[in-house]
């Protein structure tokens, strides 16, 4: 089998974490890397040994070598380069969130169907190991009915600046940034319930907290504190026709004595959690008992997820098999998204 040919769409912060991936994989060559900044273009295309380096995506999109893209730009160029890209007839992994809006996202889930190409979406978590080990107990029926879920993603400080501040490019704030890997990791393991209701609340109080000194925290590649139009928490409440319910709450600043990330799943039969760390409740012989699954590590595998990611997108496009994480899912997470930003400017639950 000859190798994958790749190109890589925008070099910001977290093109590393699909580069260095790609670089690993026997099956890829990496071919190219594109960012509106020429120079990040060039001296990334250097540091991975990619041929080729463009400041616009179409000239990259206009080299017949390429088969598959990455796109790591911001939010708001996710449609444009996606629907760009599976017309130029190219496999393509695209970055969490699908895009900003439904509208959008239905755009390219037609655009997927018109191609017949792949598109993954980049949710992560879902590839993470213990992600993948849990989901097979899940598969096996070993907590039953999951009915109900609850996650926080809070941040104490950390609003990564530049585009992400700026609800035009990014489409919001936690809520579609970081809010989004929970609720697809949730929704994921809840079997994908259809949504029947969302009621949310969003707040402004905060501001970015620039003026923190001593502790650091994640960043645009161009930061700038100077303009923050999103909100700085959300918490939702979302409802499934099969009456199962999930709670979530996430921050990008919050006067919280910490960073809290938790990921917990109820079922009839069984409960686990994957955030802080992986543990499994059930009941044996009347006794409650917490088994503690034997891994490499407790809690969330940032490199291994991305590689096991990019793994998966390279053999998708090499055997034409289904990504586990495709536009149609890309598309359901974002009616979730914009209902409870809906619910949160009216007051009301909204109905999908
Ligand atoms: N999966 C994760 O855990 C995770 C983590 C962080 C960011 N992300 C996502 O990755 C994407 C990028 O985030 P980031 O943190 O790398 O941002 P970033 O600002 O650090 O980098 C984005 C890069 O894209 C370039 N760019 C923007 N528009 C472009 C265009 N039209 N053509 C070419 N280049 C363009 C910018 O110049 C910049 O270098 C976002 O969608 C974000 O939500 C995902």
């Amino acid at each position: 089998m000859s190798t994958l040919k790749v190109g890589v769409i925008g070099a910001g912060s977290i093109s590393q974490h699909h580069l260095t991936p790609y670089k690993n994989n026997p099956n890829v060559t990496l071919l190219a890397v594109c960012d509106m900044n020429l120079e990040r273009a060039q001296k990334t295309a250097e540091q991975y040994g990619a041929p080729h380096a463009y400041s616009d995506y179409n000239e990259l999109l206009a080299n017949d070598d390429i088969e598959a893209v990455s796109i790591c730009t911001w939010n708001d160029t996710h449609a444009e380069i996606s629907i760009a890209a599976l017309k130029a007839g190219k496999h393509v992994l695209v970055e969490k969130p699908l895009c900003r809006t439904v509208e959008e996202a239905l755009k390219i889930e037609q655009a997927v169907k018109e191609s017949g190409k792949i598109l993954q979406v980049g949710f992560v978590r879902r590839y993470d190991p213990n992600a993948q080990m849990l989901r097979a107990f899940v598969d096996n029926g070993e907590f039953g009915e999951i009915y109900y879920a609850k996650a926080s993603y809070l941040r104490r400080l950390g609003n990564p600046g530049g585009w992400f501040a700026d609800s035009r490019r990014s489409g919001g704030g936690p809520l579609i940034d970081i809010g989004v890997h929970v609720i697809d990791l949730c929704w994921y393991m809840m079997g994908r319930p259809k949504v029947k209701s969302v009621s949310g609340n969003t707040y402004r109080k905060l501001g970015n907290r620039s003026n923190i000194k001593n502790l650091s925290s994640y960043k645009a590649a161009d930061y700038s504190a100077e303009s923050n139009d999103v909100e700085d928490l959300a918490n939702a409440l979302i409802r499934f026709e099969n009456g199962a319910s999930l709670l979530i709450d996430v921050s990008f600043t919050l006067h919280a004595k910490e960073n809290e990330g938790v990921v917990k799943l109820y079922g009839d039969k069984g409960g686990f959690e994957i955030d802080p760390e992986v543990v499994i409740v059930t009941e044996k012989h009347d006794t409650i008992v917490n088994i503690r699954p034997q891994t490499d590590s407790k809690g969330f595998q940032f490199e291994k997820a991305f590689q096991s990611e990019i793994d998966h997108f390279v053999e998708c496009v090499q055997t034409g098999k289904q990504p586990i994480s495709p536009v149609e899912d890309g598309v359901e997470i974002m009616k979730i998204l914009r209902g409870i930003y809906e619910s949160a400017s009216t007051g009301k639950e909204v109905y999908l």
